[in-house]
């Protein structure tokens, strides 16, 4: 779907995204992950074509992106950073404008209801909270059904209500098939939503795989429990692959004298950490 080869780019004179090398396949969503600044809003800009000036290859749909033609964005579905929506219009007459610059488009009011706006849909989005213009321009993405989305930190800013249900919705549009290009500097999204996570820093590419494979690449997880002897508290710390082969877990469990038992594994943020040296927020 999306080939990116040795690509470089700039906005000034020192070189900033650089070496950059990954393939987005059909049907996943692919993370990018990194804190404020890295360029994750910049490389979503490359890939949508706003941001031509790029050195080496970038291919979306097999077309080299800057010779991209208007059709393109039939294709595509863009919820950018910062909402860009007319304020002076209802929400419903927004979603009316930029429905009738496609060829075809989804029903607007099941779309609204899908992000809890249908009773909002007739005031002016001036009107409106941050989270509910977040909302609005998400499903502004969803309009035309495209089968690529670039979705730039969709959940930042919302109540863990509407999040949930924004990430409900990312994961439907999946199982539709879809592809889509996530940006987040939020672990637990990235965990939870990704099939393939790119951490970047710096304007470069530090790792990529999926969060499992990342989270698994630090060892297995660990079991510490504890338990008494002769009055005194003791404590064992082991990997969760090896608690069959632990006698004194084993006993301690038939015998109903464990005091307490907790598996701890690490966080996409502690690879995060670990592999780039850099802290996530
Ligand atoms: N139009 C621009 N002109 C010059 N520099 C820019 C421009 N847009 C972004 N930058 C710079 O490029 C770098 C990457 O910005 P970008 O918006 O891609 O980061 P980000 O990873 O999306 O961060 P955030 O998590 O805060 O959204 C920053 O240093 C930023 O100042
Ligand atoms: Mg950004």
């Amino acid at each position: 779907m999306i080939r990116v080869q040795d690509m470089q780019f700039s906005y000034t004179k020192e070189p900033f995204i650089e070496n950059m090398n990954f393939d987005v396949q059909n049907g996943e969503i692919f993370g990018f992950l990194g804190p404020s600044g890295a360029g994750k809003s910049t490389l979503q800009k490359i890939l949508t074509g706003l941001l031509t000036t790029y050195r080496g290859s970038v291919q979306v749909n097999g077309i080299e992106i800057k010779h991209r033609g208007n059709s393109f964005y039939e294709n595509i579905g863009v919820d950018f950073e910062f909402p860009s929506l007319y304020e002076k219009l209802t929400a419903r007459e927004n979603l009316n404008f930029f429905a009738s610059l496609y060829k075809k488009h989804q029903a607007i009011d099941p779309l609204l209801d899908s992000v809890g706006l249908l009773h909002d849909a007739g005031k002016k989005v001036s009107d409106f909270s941050k989270g509910m213009k977040s909302r609005l321009n998400f499903i502004k993405a969803l309009l035309h059904d495209p089968a690529l989305l670039f979705l730039d930190e969709p959940t930042s800013g919302l109540d863990p209500s509407n999040a949930k249900r924004m990430k409900d919705i990312i994961l439907q549009e999946k199982a539709k098939g879809k592809t889509i290009l996530l940006t987040t500097h939020n672990m637990y999204d990235a965990t939870e939503l990704c099939s393939r996570v790119a951490f970047i820093v710096d304007g470069k590419l530090r790792a990529l795989d999926t969060p499992r494979a990342l989270i698994m690449s630090r060892g297995a997880a660990r079991v510490r429990y504890t338990y008494a002897v002769n009055g005194r508290e003791e404590q064992k710390e082991i990997t969760l692959d090896r608690t069959g082969e632990d006698d004194v877990l084993q006993k301690l469990v038939q015998e109903n004298r464990l005091l307490s038992i907790h598996s701890s594994e690490p966080t996409l943020n502690d690879i995060f950490v670990e592999l780039t040296g850099r802290l996530l927020q």
